[in-house]
């Protein structure tokens, strides 16, 4: 039945496909680099894998790797130079038991290393999930060898590899948030001791991202306490929804809390948590799900920014987005905020509303500082038990924690951000621009910026040859900054600037990238360090203004000689740095439009029946537009020289050729000349870089590449031929069979012959665009849902389940209705003609007994 009609939805898909991307991804990479395409150093040791913790010691210079029962030490400076290793297998004994418990003995039953941390200047502390029995140990600096302590990692570190954990050592004590039990159902935030309470409204199934402390100013007013934050999500509580509803949380501990004495009891007592808010104010778009956190320290506190990713709990449609908060703002929602408080309504349904009572002192949760002294409280220890009970039931702040500037820094379309680092630049303007490095489950990083709220992806680097996530991610402090990025399959640095990659001026300053600078005299961009700052010949802009560059472009670039014999057809390669500016080929200061004698395929000119005419200059141009400026660039010069007899060339315009591009060698006739010509004027552009003025105009159809077409004087290029006029026709023929199509399709639409997608469009212009997706939705199904009733109910046994495809659905109900009916025998007919044997487009005849059923059935169901 789906087979007749396969042509028609799968066209349809591709129009709606189209049409979503011309709704467009706000922001694309200007530049892109594939993997080799730059210098990265790599790390990974053959039967190692899992590369996902790291630990950097810059005075050390020393990146340490934990992996798959392995522990290295490598070269800061250079990640492939190996220093130590040291191996931690887990005993066949503990695996056996392990795989006893119904893990794999060969993944899951392994050591995996998990949490690195600096202990003394002697030792490092390590942990790892050993077989699920949770495991830690000392690592000795100095010979890197296991202290062989063996010590509890419960709590610390989680059981399963594949969890979610966080773990920071602050002053000697390790802090973490992961799973403390085998099964995994109970997690906690922990310290030694102390640890949350196992209620759901304390933690409820968290998912831990990240944690680290914040220290209290030195001259602080309040006489406050160093904070550690956690960041996690987790299942709502205070949402009512038919699912689990998931909300992004940061939470917070003061360091010298140490339990209550009576009420909380080796508990927390400032243990609160508050919602994380990224939405996309204009669209209502929730990211829900925060994925890491980056936090910009600063020597006040109350000037800490902290950058999160977040993606959505409804992954089908991919986009991330990276919001930024203020610490200021984080504790004064902590410490004025109201809380949440479960009330139990009728049949014991617990909701959770606004706290607006009576808040016992001190308040609850907050760290031991002057107010707390002056009620003689010293430590948490002190704390009365109205306050302990309080916070107890009360951990959850009712007001959310909103984004600086209330909408997301970066959102991005079609890929899942998982790992960020920030980085504070000092430009040549003097200010300082936060760069956000974002890595994906795919191995990409993305450099990106936010120049007062525009959003500016400066480059797109892929760091692994396949695809795998980028698990951590670590930012060098020095002079020279590297990131480093563990995996699943090893280790890679890369620096955070490619300026020398950038070799003209325009393409150096249009980068925006706040470590590039042009410098004027030696014509090369440069990665600036503090000392060049002051270097008077260089320029950059993050306005995005290169008008300084104009002038010397022109003159840099050199030709390249080709000298070719007459013969089928001859390409020329240009390469463009950004992937925003659109490719115009010349020949003999001409613009070149695509005709049966050129085509441009990926940028590079493809010239056919190669002659003597066609000897001259070929410049291939990039225009990129910047805040409504053009930039004209000449990418490449090509002198080509057509020598020997000029004789009858062969190639006729039918017989095939062979290209050879990329991977694979397409054979094609070249007769699809009509395809160049369906094109549009739009805007008309000045170039006023050329000497010759030639004007142009740029001409664009939807979602297809588009052309510059000459207006004046093309006659040098290609002249009118009856090559010419046949490409006429041949548009003729398309547009006409572009129409044919779009009836045919417009009919099967009104007809609901074609699946959902046209159904929506369809109900949208039949109900005059009353909220289509959800209309159809629900009557879908309440439909099936009375469909299944009543079938039920008439226990008919040769019912097929109410179906899920399209039109099937309409043939079900319509057997429903068969009791109602007093010619049950004639419906039944209609009914197995539609259901075995489909649904036939052809039939003039069928159609009406399919609209009828479907009337029926909708006055029915
Ligand atoms: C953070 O909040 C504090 C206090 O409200 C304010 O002074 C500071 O400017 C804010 N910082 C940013 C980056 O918004
Ligand atoms: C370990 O690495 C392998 C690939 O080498 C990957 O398939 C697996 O999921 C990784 N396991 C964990 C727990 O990261």
């Amino acid at each position: 039945m789906m087979r007749r009609l396969n042509m028609t939805p799968v066209m349809l898909y591709m129009i709606l496909h189209l049409l979503q991307a011309a709704w467009s991804d706000p922001v694309i990479p200007r530049v892109v680099w594939k993997y080799g395409e730059v210098s990265l150093f790599k790390f990974s040791q053959t039967g190692v894998s899992n590369y996902s913790t790291l630990l950097l010691n810059e005075d050390r210079g020393v990146l340490y790797v934990g992996a798959r029962e392995a522990i290295f030490a490598v070269k800061m400076s250079n990640v492939s130079y190996k220093k130590y290793e040291v191996y931690w297998k887990v005993p066949e004994k503990k695996q056996k038991e392990c795989a006893a418990k119904g893990k794999s003995q060969e993944t899951e039953c392994l050591n995996y290393i998990r949490i690195l941390h600096e202990f003394n200047n002697e030792s490092l502390y390590v942990c790892g999930t050993y077989a699920f029995q949770p495991t830690c140990d000392y690592l000795s600096v100095k010979d890197f060898t296991l202290q062989g302590k063996k010590e509890e990692g419960k709590g610390k570190c989680p059981f399963d590899p594949a969890q979610r954990y966080t773990s920071v050592m602050v002053d000697g004590e390790l802090y973490s948030g992961t799973v403390y039990n085998f099964l995994g159902s109970e997690t906690v935030i922990l310290r030694s001791h102390l640890r949350t309470e196992y209620a759901i409204p304390w933690l409820n199934e968290p998912s831990f991202v990240y944690s680290d402390v914040i220290r209290e100013n030195d001259n602080s007013l309040d006489g406050g306490d160093d904070k550690v934050y956690f960041f996690f999500t987790e299942v709502s509580v205070e949402y009512e929804f038919n699912s689990k509803l998931l909300v992004p949380r940061v939470a917070r501990v003061c360091k010298s809390d140490h339990g209550g004495s009576r009420i909380l009891q080796k508990r927390w007592t400032s243990f609160l948590k508050a919602k994380l808010i990224c939405t996309l104010p204009e669209s209502n778009f929730i990211f829900n799900v925060i994925q890491d956190v980056f936090i910009l320290k600063t020597p006040n506190w109350k000037e800490t920014v902290f950058y999160g990713v977040f993606t959505s709990q409804w992954s089908n449609l991919e986009v991330s987005a990276v919001c930024t908060f203020n610490m200021s703002n984080v504790e004064d929602v902590f410490s004025e905020g109201k809380y949440m408080q479960s009330a139990t309504f009728e049949h014991s349904h617990v909701k959770w509303v606004r706290y607006n009572g009576q808040i016992p002192m001190p308040r609850p949760g907050s760290c031991i500082n002057n107010e707390a002294r002056a009620l003689n409280v010293n430590s948490s220890l002190m704390l009365p038990d109205k306050t302990l009970q309080f916070v107890k039931d009360h951990p959850l702040i009712a007001d959310p924690v909103k984004p600086i500037g209330n909408r997301p820094k970066l959102v991005k379309k079609n890929v899942n951000y998982i790992q960020i680092v920030v980085d504070r630049v000092r430009a040549l303007d003097n200010n300082s621009y936060d760069v956000m490095f974002v890595g994906t489950d795919k191995g990409l990083l993305h450099k990106a910026i936010n120049y007062n709220n525009e959003m500016h992806i400066i480059e797109e680097l892929q760091i692994f040859p396949d695809p795998e996530p980028v698990q951590t991610l670590l930012l060098s402090k020095g002079d020279k900054k590297y990131l480093y990025a563990g995996s699943h399959s090893g280790v890679v640095q890369a620096p955070v600037a490619f300026c020398e990659k950038y070799k003209t001026c325009t393409d150096c300053i249009l980068a925006r990238d706040p470590y590039c600078a042009w410098n004027s005299q030696n014509k090369t961009c440069i990665w600036i360090t503090k000392d060049d700052n002051y270097m008077s010949n260089l320029m950059q802009n993050l306005h995005g203004s290169a008008a300084v560059c104009r002038t010397e472009d022109v003159e840099s670039t050199s030709s390249e000689e080709h000298k070719v014999e007459p013969r089928g057809f001859q390409e020329l390669k240009c390469l463009p740095v950004s992937r925003l500016a659109k490719v115009i080929w010349m020949f003999k200061n001409k613009t070149l439009s695509e005709n049966s004698k050129y085509r441009i395929v990926q940028n590079n000119l493809l010239i056919f029946s190669v002659t003597k005419e066609d000897s001259g200059t070929y410049d291939c141009w990039t225009v990129e537009t910047v805040k409504g400026r053009l930039y004209k660039q000449l990418v490449k010069k090509y002198s080509l020289i057509v020598e020997g007899q000029s004789k009858v060339v062969t190639t006729s315009p039918t017989a095939p050729f062979t290209k050879m591009e990329g991977n694979s060698a397409t054979t094609q006739t070249s007769t699809d000349k009509g395809r160049t010509s369906l094109h549009t004027v739009t805007s008309q552009i000045q170039t006023d870089v050329l000497t010759s003025t030639v004007s142009y105009t740029s001409t664009s159809t939807l979602a297809t590449p588009t052309f510059l077409v000459p207006v004046a004087d093309t006659k040098a290029v290609s002249e009118p031929s009856t090559a010419e006029r046949n490409d006429r026709i041949l548009l003729t023929f398309l547009v006409l069979i572009t129409l044919l199509f779009l009836m045919l399709v417009g009919y099967n639409c009104y007809m609901k012959y074609l699946p959902s997608p046209c159904l929506k469009l369809r109900l949208y212009v039949v109900s005059d665009g009353k909220k289509p997706e959800f209309d159809y939705d629900v009557s879908e199904e309440l439909v099936k849902q009375q469909c299944v009733k009543i079938n039920s109910d008439n226990q008919n046994s040769e019912q097929i389940a109410a179906g899920d495809k399209g039109y099937e659905t309409e043939s079900d109900c319509g057997n429903g209705k068969i009791p109602n009916t007093e010619k049950p025998q004639e419906l039944k007919q209609i009914q197995e003609n539609h259901s075995i044997g489909s649904v036939d487009t052809e039939k003039d005849a069928d159609i009406p007994d399919i609209k009828f059923i479907d009337e029926e059935a909708q006055s029915l169901c």
